[in-house]
């Protein structure tokens, strides 16, 4: 991959934009110190990449840095703003980081997001070697499959084959996927736990014994025979209970017939003709009638004797009956004596009706006692009907008692032996379900085994990573050992993976190896260029960095610069950054690299 051009925005040390241009494959940015080449590489693994360089990246002041690469393909932007969400825009389009990530990957072939762009400064500064290793890591190419892998772990089960065979991708692969397996190791390990923890819990439950001298085909044939024993015990207590019932319907009829009989029993009233009744009721009628008629015949000789009497008292005075001024001369005594006459006939004929009127009145309250009489003793005779009738309908409605059920199965008791029947029997599926639950558990274990030793073979510091760090290491020591001699005369360089890959030099061919970091500072950055180079080269991505030149002395860069021109079929483009000392800017330009002066 090869960049045109740089854009910047306010970026790190360098304020405004700015457009930097990168005609040939190396461009030499060459300035004083703190004029801005880290910021002008920084501003460039930033595009690349997404890697924010440490400190901060916007220029002081402002709120918002922005760099754009422009390849032969398209254009690719990334705005950062303080404390806003990052803006990505490609080919003028305001795009996604996602978007921005494939199309650059698809540009440069590799996976950027593994492949951090080192510069040759952060190698400077010395990495320890399990950084160092994981880098190398990060940096390997798509080029491991499957048996590459599997052959990697020792003492591989079958089992662990298996799970490596199923859960690694098909194909060429990197370090990505194999942290990925390593991520569904850990989890599927969390699982399988999970899972025989829930067994165990199942075991837990069900656990019991199961009773000696039994089994389950017996268990099962008895709970059936108990079940046909109960449905006989259903069937009897029904029969007993339909007896008792008709036995108590009959009890409540004999009562109620025994209690109508004593009521009948005190009954002894008779029966009245109608005509019987008919004949006391007009005597007793008529009776009233002759009393009422004696008793106005009565009223009648009453004011007969009165009027009697008063014309005696006024025949008697001896003045005429028209004026008690004339005295009556005339001789009265025979009127007298006939009024008095009438007067005795009234008082005979009052007694005479007074005697009817009270022997009249008698018979019609005879006859009305008679009247009552019959109207009770026909009452008393309806109910004695009404008596009969009920006694005829409950005799007619009683069942006849059935024969008393023979003495069945006792339900209450077959039903209990029923229950501990079941009980005996759920022992047995209990303890079946127990025995799964230990052959699962037997299984995840052998599977948790397997995991766990699969998990240790691919964790960042086991063999996995080791191995294939080394077989990548082997491939590659032999043409870093060849440069490195062109720059310091003897010197080699190996590669020693323990804890991750340690960086051992050889500098005047004594045979003695010290680490990186015991080298020189020329020498330092010599060893780191030619690693720098080899990452190029492993990992396809064509972009080199080298910061901090100026510390090589004028012999080294000098056999420095003849290596990067003649290795330039292993790179696409190189940034290098040095302070412009004269001697320094004589060099590159006797080495014929386009220089930027800032
Ligand atoms: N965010 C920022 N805002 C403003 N200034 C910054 C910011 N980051 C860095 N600087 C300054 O920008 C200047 C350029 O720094 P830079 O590291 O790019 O210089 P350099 O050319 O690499 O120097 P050297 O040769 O010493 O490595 C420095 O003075 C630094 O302090
Ligand atoms: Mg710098």
């Amino acid at each position: 991959m090869k960049i045109e051009k740089l854009h910047t925005m306010d970026f790190m040390g360098i304020p405004g934009k700015k457009v930097w241009e990168f005609r040939d494959k190396v461009t030499v940015l060459a300035a004083p110190n703190g004029a801005g080449k880290t910021s002008v590489i920084s501003a460039l693994r930033y595009a690349l990449t997404g890697l924010e360089p440490e400190g901060e990246m916007i220029h002081k002041g402002k709120t918002s840095a922005a760099v754009q690469i422009d390849t032969a393909k398209g254009s690719y932007c990334r705005i950062k703003k303080l404390g806003k969400q990052s803006r990505y825009v490609m080919n003028g389009k305001t795009t996604s980081l996602g978007e921005l990530t494939r199309a650059l990957e698809e540009e440069m072939g590799v996976s950027v997001s593994n492949a951090k762009i080192i510069t040759s400064s952060e190698l400077l500064q010395g990495l320890d070697s399990r950084q160092f290793g994981e880098l190398l890591l990060n940096y390997l190419p798509e080029m491991m499959d499957k048996e590459t892998v599997i052959s990697r772990v020792s003492n591989a089960t079958p089992l662990m084959r298996k799970i490596m065979e199923d859960n690694l991708p098909g194909g060429d692969f990197g370090t990505k996927e194999l942290d990925s397996f390593f991520a569904f190791l850990m989890e599927k390990r969390k699982g399988i736990k999970k899972e025989i923890m829930e067994e165990e819990a199942v075991i837990r439950l069900y656990g019991c014994d199961v009773p000696e001298g039994e089994n389950e085909e017996n268990l099962r044939s008895r709970l059936d025979e108990l079940n046909r024993q109960r449905d006989e015990a259903v069937v009897y207590s029904q029969k007993v209970s339909a007896y008792l019932q008709v036995r108590d319907a009959m009890e409540k009829n004999r009562a109620a017939i025994q209690q109508i009989e004593e009521e009948l029993e005190k009954i002894t009233a008779v029966r009245h003709s109608g005509d019987e009744r008919q004949a006391v009721e007009e005597l007793m009628l008529a009776a009233r009638k002759a009393a009422h008629a004696a008793l106005d015949a009565k009223k009648l000789d009453r004011a007969n004797y009165n009027t009697l009497k008063d014309a005696v008292e006024t025949i008697r005075q001896p003045t005429c009956p028209l004026s008690k001024n004339i005295l009556c001369t005339t001789d009265k005594s025979s009127v007298l004596g006939e009024l008095k006459e009438a007067m005795k006939r009234a008082c005979e004929s009052f007694n005479r009706h007074d005697q009817e009127c009270r022997e009249a009145t008698a018979k019609a309250l005879e006859m009305e006692e008679k009247l009552r009489m019959i109207d009770c003793d026909n009452a008393a005779a309806d109910r004695r009907e009404q008596l009969e009738r009920q006694k005829q309908q409950i005799l007619e409605t009683t069942l006849s008692l059935p024969e008393k059920p023979e003495k069945g199965p006792d339900l209450a008791e077959i039903s209990a032996k029923i229950d501990r029947t079941g009980i005996t029997l759920r022992k047995f599926q209990d303890h079946k379900k127990v025995k799964e639950s230990e052959e699962k558990i037997k299984v995840k274990k052998a599977e948790l085994e397997a995991l766990e030793a699969l998990y240790s073979a691919f964790s960042p510091k086991g063999e996995v990573k080791k191995e294939i760090t080394r077989l990548y290491l082997d491939e590659f020591s032999g043409p870093c050992n060849e440069k490195a001699g062109k720059i310091f005369p003897g010197m080699s360089i190996r590669f020693v993976s323990e804890e991750g890959v340690s960086v051992q030099v050889d500098p005047k061919g004594t045979g003695q190896y010290v680490s990186f970091r015991s080298l020189s500072g020329g020498e330092k950055a010599a060893v780191a260029f030619l690693l720098m180079l080899m990452f190029a080269s492993i990992s396809g991505i064509g972009i080199l960095i080298l910061d901090e030149l100026s510390i090589m002395d004028e012999g080294v860069l000098d056999a420095l610069l003849a290596i990067l021109k003649e290795n330039g079929d292993e790179y696409d483009m190189a940034v290098l950054a040095c302070v412009s000392h004269a001697d320094t800017l004589e060099q590159l330009k006797k080495h014929d690299f386009w220089t930027m002066v800032i």
